[in-house]
């Protein structure tokens, strides 16, 4: 019964105790645009090869206020290790410090904070960025002057977010790019600031255009910007068609689609590369090497690369498809095998409580029925085994009576026969012989022996001619007299009066 009880509760824990994830790694994102959410999927999909660790994804929206306040949550929840893109540098930084000062190791990806205080950083050549953006636009201004158009281009440059890093170094790369490529025609820039979004891009390129009509060029830092910085110029009827080339950055969609569609015409690639940012993750967690600053390259996106890009970029979904189906199917399989598990803990619970309902019946039918033995059922025995021992008991009297007769009747006439004779003839004490001749006959044994007499003496004057003297000596009486005396005693009417 203990053994039954102590496996099945072992065998409960076992099937109970399902592995949690051993790491939780915060990822704090400053937007959620098409980028930011390729990087989500990409992490996710990394994650895939690591079910020991589990993500929880903060957005901030733009917000370098909600950011720090949802990176502090993150440290007073002690997640164990925190993936920040900054929206602002210096306006996160304090955040980040607090969060690695916590002992929370901390990976930064894609924009920088300010200072040292962070574990590791993954993040784009931004100065290279630019000085992609910088050769595009040399390019285009040999082109021209190749064309029979001289003079210095009029370039619109629509920048990022300028607390944010990738914004400034884009900005440096060009600007350096431009001086040493163009000698003393670098081409006028002005800046407007898109702050990373399509609509804040149209607003500000929208009013710029307004006032200034020679824009040759528009170089946004990304491509969300260079789709409004579009917009913008098809909206103004001082642009014809095709009359602002521009470029942007990022390489992904829509960004892909808007140079095949002829909206903007190139773009640097800017990979968020997830998956390496969750690899480093593992490396740091698992208390591995990984390597502190990773800055990933970029090349220049084309017509003809954007083309294949976006093939490979249908390719892709197709693959995601399929895993999210498999993912999908195997989450399916998980739940299945949950609730099936579910399922045989109930049995388990079930046939458990069923065996101790079982034992405690069993107990209680046991004592009760202990308790009726020892009520009924035992006296009737204890009645019964009287019973038998006294018909046994009879049945030996009857014998003994028997055995007893026989000897009494055979030595009638013997002057010996007394208590002594059937004592040694019966091999019984005295005492026994008392008892014994008292149960089977109602008598003692004298008087036994008298009456077996007194009836012989009857039939012997019945049936002889002998005399009462002659009968009172051959029965042994004492006397004649004692004779009369004691057959009127048993008969009621003189020996000589017998019938
Ligand atoms: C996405 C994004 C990208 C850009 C990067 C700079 O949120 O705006 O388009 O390249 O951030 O940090």
């Amino acid at each position: 019964m203990r053994n039954t009880f102590v496996f099945t509760i072992i065998l409960l824990c076992c099937i109970g105790c399902h592995r949690q994830p051993e790491y939780r790694i915060g990822v704090s994102q400053c937007l959620d645009d098409a980028w930011r959410q390729k990087m989500n999927e990409e992490m996710e999909r990394e994650l895939l090869l690591h079910p020991d660790i589990r993500m929880y994804k903060r957005i901030a929206y733009g917000s370098n206020e909600l950011q720090c306040a949802q990176i502090d949550s993150f440290i007073s929840e002690r997640v164990n290790l925190l993936i920040v893109s900054p929206n602002e540098a210096e306006e996160v930084k304090p955040a980040v410090t607090r969060a690695y000062r916590a002992g929370i190791p901390v990976i930064v990806a894609d924009r920088r904070v300010t200072g040292d205080e962070w574990t590791a950083f993954i993040g784009g050549d931004n100065y290279r960025v630019g000085e992609l953006m910088a050769e595009w636009v040399a390019t285009v201004q040999s082109e021209n002057s190749q064309a029979g158009k001289h003079g210095s281009l009029h370039v619109l440059e629509v920048a990022g977010l300028p607390g944010s890093t990738p914004a400034t170094l884009r900005h440096n790369g060009m600007m350096d790019k431009l001086t040493e490529l163009c000698g003393e025609h670098v081409p006028e820039v002005q800046t407007v600031l898109g702050e990373w979004m399509k609509e804040d891009a149209y607003r500000m390129v929208t009013e710029y255009l307004a006032e200034h009509k020679d824009v040759d060029i528009i170089v946004a830092q990304n491509d969300l910007m260079a789709i409004g910085a579009s917009e913008a110029v098809r909206a103004n009827s001082s642009y014809g068609a095709g009359s602002v080339r521009i470029m942007g950055v990022d390489g992904i969609m829509p960004g892909l689609q808007a140079i095949i569609d002829g909206v903007i015409e190139c773009t640097a690639t800017y990979q968020s590369r997830g998956d390496m940012v969750i690899e480093t993750a593992a490396h740091i967690l698992a208390g591995e090497p990984f390597v502190r600053d990773t800055i990933i390259e970029t090349t220049m996106i084309d017509a003809t690369a954007a083309y294949a890009l976006l093939m490979q970029h249908e390719a892709r979904l197709h693959d995601l498809q399929t895993l999210h189906i498999v993912q999908l199917r195997s989450d399916n399989l998980w739940q299945q095998m949950r609730s099936g598990r579910r399922r045989l803990i109930t049995i388990i619970i079930f046939f458990f409580l069923l065996l101790v309902v079982a034992i405690v019946a069993l107990l209680y039918m046991l004592t009760h029925l202990k308790t009726e033995i020892r009520r009924d059922i035992l006296p009737q025995l204890e009645e019964v085994e009287q019973t038998l021992e006294t018909i046994q008991l009879s049945q030996r009297d009857i014998a003994f009576g028997e055995r007893m007769k026989q000897i009494v009747d055979d030595h009638l006439t013997d002057p010996n026969l007394n208590v002594e004779f059937l004592s040694s003839s019966l091999r019984l004490s005295r005492t026994q012989i008392f008892r014994r001749v008292k149960t089977v006959a109602g008598k003692g044994p004298l008087e036994f022996i008298r009456e077996r007499r007194l009836l012989r003496a009857d039939e012997l004057l019945r049936t002889t001619d002998m005399t009462v003297q002659q009968v009172a000596l051959e029965l042994c009486f004492s006397s004649p007299g004692y004779f009369t005396k004691c057959y009127k005693d048993y008969f009621g009417h003189l020996p000589s009066e017998r019938k």
